[in-house]
Order: structure tokens, then C-alpha cells, then sequence
């Protein structure tokens, strides 16, 4: 298909990284979407491990990739990524496409988030501490420096002077915390232009380019449907939007010319970070998923909350993105395990019981999982089929979304999948 988009159909951290790169092989462009430094993208190719936060994970397969409007960027990331890729023999330069209309997370943006989640204390969100949130919210506020701002340095320095006014009294006063030298973030910012200048592009124009001619673009979110901004479960959430809509969005093109989306998933479920977990795993059982799954943060090697897969939460997300099918990750992880519970319902507070997601915070804070237990398999998914026990778990869960299920994960690997027919 020509335009696809692969979106994270629970709280991020669904094997995104692995999906891309699979289909990444079959594509001519793969394009980033949103969100930032927060991500990152996991992927081991012949042994080798690596690990992407800025650049779509095309790059690994030295697919041309494209950074969108809708994402922030920071400079000295994306340049520490760009030279690893460099110094491990990828090319970048005609394959990396950052659009001028995405947004710089700026230093000050990373000491307001840090800053922020302190004076939270109990109530912090639990973000990643990049500057995702005071970046967007500077775009928000039409404050914030675009990457094309790096194109001009008189424009670029009149920026940066004019962020930096109002951002340095916001630290000294709020927070307590020193201001930053305004000539040393010019010099630094003008260093970072030097370095990208190559890199910006119209990135609309480029998608646009690529669809008339039927080349394949993939659309590659970060994070995930539960952590977005406008649907996800605020206030624990990123501060832009990984559903699949934001596809069209970010790289400004029309929705309708989406084909297919496809949602990733678990085959449980993980979530870093506060906020409510309706499926999350009580007792020993959430530290053998986590063992087992290498369930800690590749952005902050935090532990990941682990719980059973939740059919409710992946019923709204196959709703709002519009998911026509599923790649279902990491299942081996639920070999080790006798018995596997499914959160088929909600029990709501007042006893009733539902399959859609509560569209009131205090119903989805507040609601019980209800359990259907399937059997384990025991058995190591070595393919080409998967164990009878398995193959029913992924029917199951099929069934209820409705939505087929055409790719498993079976190891970290890059070629541990299997491909199911719909
Ligand atoms: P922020 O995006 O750093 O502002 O963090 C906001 C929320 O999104 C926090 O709960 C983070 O843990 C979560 N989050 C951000 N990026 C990711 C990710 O790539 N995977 C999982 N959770 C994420």
C-alpha cells in the first residue's frame, strides 16, 4: 500500500521500532510524525543493537526518512544520532529530511520540564524530562524556534535572545534555577545550524512528490494512542499527537490519502510513567513480565509497569486511528506462563459493566479489569506456525477487536515475526 501509518495502539513502547524496520524494507520513505527525544525506537539488526529517538527508524535500513511539522527536534540529538549512523557506516546525507516547520526543544525547555515535574512532586506526570512539554507548548504559544529559524542567523539570534528573555525569568523566579547565558546558546544554536542546514527540507512537498509517483511511504509514530494529547488519558500524556490522524497532520498532507494503519501492540501491555493502569499486574507475576520482557525505558531506564493485555484500551485505540490491522509484539514473553489473563471489560463504579473506553476520566480512574483467563503454550514460538494454545490467544484477541491480526512477535531479533494471513 502506498501510505501507511504505524501507530502505537496502547502507552507507547509497543515494538514500533521493529514493526518500521520490517516494513521500512519495502518502502521508499519512512516518515516521523511527532513527538521528539522522548521516543526511542529499539532495533537489532545481526546482533547489533540500536537505538533511535530522533530519526524514523528507516535510517537503519538506509531508507530516505523525513522528520515532520508536527515533531520537536533537539539539535544536539539529532546531530549525536547523525554521527553515530555515520560512524557505523550509514549514509545521511540525501536520506534524512528534517521539515523547517518542526519545532527546536531549546535548553531552557529541558530545565522548565525537570523543573516542573519537582514542584509537582506526587502529582508529576512522570515525563521523560526531554522539554517535549514546554517545547510544544512555546509552538502553542507562537514563542518556540523552528528549524528553519536555523537557516538565517540574524533571525535565528533575535529568536533565541527573545525566548531566552522570557524564559530566564521564568527559571530565576519560578523555579530558582540559573539562567542561561543568552550569547552561549546563540553560539551553540549557530554551531547546531551549521551541522543540520543540509538536512531541512519541505517535507510536505517531499510526501506529496512521493505519493503521486506510487512510491511507499510509512508513517511512523512515537509513543502511543493512550499518550496522546487530545484522546489519550490526560493529564498523562505527551504533549502531541501519535494517533494515526497525526500523520496527515504533521507532513500536511490530506487524510484521505492514508491507505492503511497499521496498530501495534503488545501481547500484554506497559506503561512508565503516573497515571491509571486498569490491567496492571498484581504480584509477582508483573516482575516476571518485566524480567522476561526487558521492560526498563530506552530513553530512561526506568521500570516499566507491566500489565495483561487490555482488549477495552486497544478496542478505542483500533477506534480512534482507524486500525485496519494489528502487529502483535513481544508474545513470546507470555510462553513462560501457565495461564493468561485478558481484560475483556471494564466494572465502572457503579457496577455496570463495558467494552468501550470511558470517555470520563473518573470512570476510566476508577474502573476494575474483568478478567477472561486463556491457556499458556510453554512452548518457544520457533514458527513457522505458532503452538495451538498461541494461535487461539491471537484469535481471541482478533475476534474482539475485529481488526486482523497479521504480524507476531516471536524475539528481539529483527527477524523473529511471523506473518499470519488475515
Ligand atoms: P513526555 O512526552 O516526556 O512529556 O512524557 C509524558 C508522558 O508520556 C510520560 O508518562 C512519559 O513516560 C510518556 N512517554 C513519553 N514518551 C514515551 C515513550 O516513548 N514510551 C512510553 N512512554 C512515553
Amino acid at each position: 500500500m502506498p501510505a501507511t501509518v504505524i501507530v502505537g495502539a496502547q502507552w507507547g513502547d509497543e515494538g514500533k521500532g521493529k514493526i518500521v524496520d520490517l516494513l521500512a524494507q519495502e518502502s521508499d520513505l519512512v516518515c516521523r510524525y511527532q513527538g521528539g527525544p522522548n521516543a526511542g525506537h529499539t532495533i537489532v539488526v545481526e546482533g547489533e543493537t540500536y537505538k533511535i529517538r530522533a530519526i524514523p527508524s528507516g535510517i537503519v535500513a538506509g531508507v530516505a526518512s523525513a522528520i515532520g511539522a508536527g515533531c520537536v527536534v533537539d539539535p544536539a540529538v539529532l546531530i549525536q544520532e547523525l554521527d553515530d549512523l555515520e560512524a557505523r557506516g550509514h549514509r545521511t546525507d540525501g536520506l534524512v529530511f528534517v521539515s523547517g516547520n518542526a519545532h527546536l526543544i531549546m535548553p531552557w525547555h529541558v530545565a522548565l520540564d525537570g523543573a516542573r515535574e519537582r514542584r509537582l512532586g506526587k502529582l508529576q506526570i512522570g515525563t521523560t524530562r526531554r522539554g517535549i512539554g514546554p517545547a510544544y507548548a512555546d509552538k502553542a504559544t507562537r514563542i518556540g524556534i523552528r528549524v528553519q529559524d536555523l537557516l538565517d542567523p540574524k533571525i535565528l539570534r533575535e529568536k533565541v535572545e527573545l525566548a531566552a528573555g522570557e524564559k530566564n525569568v521564568w527559571l530565576e523566579r519560578v523555579y530558582g534555577i540559573d539562567p542561561f547565558d543568552v550569547e552561549e546558546v546563540v553560539t551553540q544554536t549557530l554551531a547546531h545550524a551549521e551541522r543540520l542546514a543540509p538536512y531541512v527540507a519541505d517535507t510536505s512537498l517531499l510526501v506529496d512528490r512521493a505519493l503521486r509517483d506510487d512510491r511507499r511511504v510509512l508513517f511512523e509514530g512515537a509513543q502511543g494512542t493512550l499518550l496522546d494529547l487530545d484522546h489519550g488519558t490526560y493529564p498523562f500524556v505527551t504533549s502531541s499527537s501519535p494517533i494515526a490522524a497525526g500523520a496527515a497532520v504533521s507532513f500536511g498532507i490530506g487524510p484521505q490519502r492514508i491507505d492503511e494503519v497499521v496498530g501495534v501492540s503488545k501481547a500484554y501491555v506497559t506503561r512508565v510513567g503516573e497515571g491509571p493502569f486498569p490491567s496492571e499486574i498484581d504480584g509477582p507475576a508483573q516482575d516476571r513480565v518485566r524480567e522476561i520482557g526487558g521492560e526498563f525505558g530506552t530513553v530512561t531506564g526506568r521500570e516499566r509497569r507491566c500489565g495483561w493485555l487490555d482488549l477495552v484500551a486497544l478496542r478505542f485505540a483500533v477506534r480512534v486511528n482507524g486500525i485496519t490491522s494489528l502487529a502483535l509484539t513481544k508474545l513470546d514473553v507470555l510462553s513462560e506462563f501457565d495461564e493468561i489473563p485478558l481484560c475483556v471489560r471494564y466494572r465502572l463504579p457503579d457496577g455496570s459493566e463495558t467494552e468501550d473506553f470511558p470517555a470520563h476520566q473518573s470512570d476510566f480512574h476508577h474502573c476494575a479489569p474483568v478478567f477472561e483467563t486463556l491457556p499458556g503454550w510453554r512452548e518457544k514460538l520457533e514458527g513457522p506456525a505458532l503452538p495451538a494454545a498461541a494461535a487461539d490467544y491471537v484469535a481471541f484477541v482478533s475476534e474482539a477487536l475485529t481488526v486482523p491480526v497479521t504480524i507476531v512477535g516471536t524475539g528481539a531479533a529483527r527477524d523473529a515475526v511471523l506473518a499470519l494471513q488475515p
